[in-house]
């Protein structure tokens, strides 16, 4: 399966912070926003991402992740000269995605819980049509909401509704099998000038292939696109990794967790960042998975 990270976009709620950086590379916390994603998508298994940015920031991209060889992935770059919208990462990565499965992500968005990974790498293995998330929210208005029928079940999808239908959201995370070049090809724009990845979700739905996951209570899911959430954000991973002595989004980790990489190679990447907490704790990651090497919470319950 192929991931892609949406990284595009003017960042516009987040001026002047987004003058002349981009939304995706801002600091939540310690690291690069960027780097929470991207960890979701390794989580789930996925070793080959697409990163989608704007021409003038792919470069900046390239320099964090380069090939991602050192992560013991692949990843490739895409530029977005225009933001048309969500589905227009399907266009801009049909090269990239080639006929296979995908999980897209979205640059801004970032989960945290016990249950993730497992529920992620399970949806890879099964996925037939494609997957969406629902997560309940005080305001639905925001996002894409999914309304769901008394069994449980998918009953529609609106983009961003005056008067919501219910309180469950739909993250920007989303499982699509080969089709989904196929069906983006065949978007019109939106009122608002855009391809909508709730159109795209429609187009399944109404071929009976969209299933909506509940996340629940048990997983934490936060956007960092306004300037309010974007400090939310960063509070929240601070919170957690005082509190617990882990770290959320660390893609070297993560990295050594799934086996793309060995713990040498993690405590060497650890090693060229040991003037920081972050090099420090992904050195001390290493070691102590070189001594018990039993997986542990990182891979879920
Ligand atoms: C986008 C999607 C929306 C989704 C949200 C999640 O909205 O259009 O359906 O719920 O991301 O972050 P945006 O935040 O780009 O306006």
């Amino acid at each position: 399966m192929k991931g892609i990270i949406l990284a595009g976009g003017n960042g516009s709620r987040l001026l002047p912070l987004t003058l002349v950086g981009s939304k995706q590379l801002a600091p939540v916390y310690d690291k690069p926003m960027i780097y929470y994603p991207l960890s979701i998508l390794m989580l789930a298994g996925i070793d080959d991402v697409l990163v989608i940015a704007r021409p003038a920031e792919i470069e900046l991209y390239r320099r964090l992740f380069g090939d991602g060889s050192r992560l013991g992935m692949r990843v490739e770059y895409a530029r977005q000269d225009e933001p048309r919208g969500i589905a227009d990462a399907f266009l801009v990565g049909a090269t990239h995605i080639k006929g296979e499965d995908c999980a897209l992500i979205l640059g801004d968005n970032l989960f945290h819980g016990a249950k993730l990974p497992t529920l992620l790498r399970r949806t890879a293995a099964e996925l037939r049509g494609c997957v969406l998330f629902g997560h309940q929210v005080a305001e639905p208005e925001r996002f894409g909401v999914a309304e769901i029928d008394a069994k449980g079940r998918l009953v529609s999808i609106e983009e961003k509704p005056e008067r919501p239908r219910s309180n469950l959201a739909i993250p920007g995370l989303y499982f699509f099998d080969d089709t989904v070049t196929d069906i983006a090809r065949g978007l019109r724009p939106s009122p608002r000038g855009e391809l909508e990845i709730t159109d795209v979700l429609r187009a399944y739905l109404a071929e009976g292939r969209a299933d909506l996951v509940w996340l629940g209570r048990g997983v934490t899911w936060l956007d960092a696109g306004t300037h309010e959430s974007l400090l939310d954000a960063g509070r929240f991973v601070r919170d957690i990794q005082h509190r617990q002595g882990i770290s959320l989004g660390c893609v070297e980790e993560i990295a050594m967790y799934m086996g793309f990489i060995d713990a040498e190679a993690c405590h060497r990447l650890g090693a060229e960042m040991s003037a920081s907490p972050y090099g420090r704790y992904v050195m001390r990651s290493a070691r102590s998975h070189q001594l018990h090497p039993a997986p542990d919470t990182i891979l879920g319950e």
